[in-house]
């Protein structure tokens, strides 16, 4: 872990500007006492690069947390829409938002499954980042939202490798196999997983085009 986290640290300073806004929400989003679980540094730029690659204008992200990801998601898209359970994340994402001068953001607060339902915009570009056990309803409905060309980012899908345990009871594994089960199926995409380490530990992401 040491070293994961050794090499991330040399890998953001080698290639990301220092950014206060950035460094400025996390520090806001601890003292607040959220949890520190946003994306790294380096993840979030792989987010931004990404929607640019992708050319995507509609940004929709399930789990906003302090909304570290969402300024990173922001910086790239025309329009975010972030849904948020707890009513404090969303207080100190907009917060975070609002000091990162990110005016293009709507942040949704309930059960990202209620929000979901209620959404019939369509999206570009989609970051799943909640509860992982919901993944494969979360993806459901980001697939009614979607269109051709529309891509899908899934985080954590790799779980320190447990998701290769058929035997896991684990509803986040369970969730995550789900989600493979359901994406392998479908006939409109294409995905792939990518496992990774960091100063995060080891986990991974899902890649997913609708075509
Ligand atoms: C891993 S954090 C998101 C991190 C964020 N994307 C980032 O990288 O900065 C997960 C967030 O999802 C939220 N969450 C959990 N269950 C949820 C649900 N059912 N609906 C909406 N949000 C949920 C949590 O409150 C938490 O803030």
């Amino acid at each position: 872990m040491d070293l994961y986290a050794d090499v991330d640290a040399y890998l953001v300073d080698a290639l990301q500007e220092p950014d206060d806004a950035l460094s400025g929400a996390l520090e806001r989003s601890a003292a607040a006492g959220l949890p520190p679980i946003a994306v790294a540094p380096n993840q979030g730029k792989l987010l931004h690069l990404l929607v640019r690659i992708a050319g995507a204008r509609r940004v929709l992200e399930i789990g906003t947390l302090g909304g570290y990801s969402t300024i990173w998601l922001a910086r790239a898209a025309e329009h975010v829409t972030t849904l948020e359970l707890d009513p404090r994340h969303a207080e100190v994402a907009r917060e975070n938002l609002a000091s990162a001068g990110i005016t293009n953001v709507e942040v949704l607060v309930g059960p990202a499954l209620e929000t979901l339902a209620t959404l019939t915009e369509p999206v570009d570009f989609a970051f799943v980042d909640a509860d992982k056990a919901n993944n494969p309803r979360y993806v459901e409905q980001v697939l009614r939202l979607s269109h051709p060309g529309t891509v899908i980012v899934i985080d954590n899908t790799v779980r320190q490798g447990r998701v290769a345990d058929a035997s896991s009871s684990d509803s986040d594994v369970l969730g995550t196999r789900e989600l493979f089960d359901l994406l392998r199926a479908h006939p409109q995409v294409d995905a792939t997983t990518i496992q990774t380490v960091g100063s995060k530990g080891h986990d991974g992401f899902t890649l997913a085009l609708v075509r």
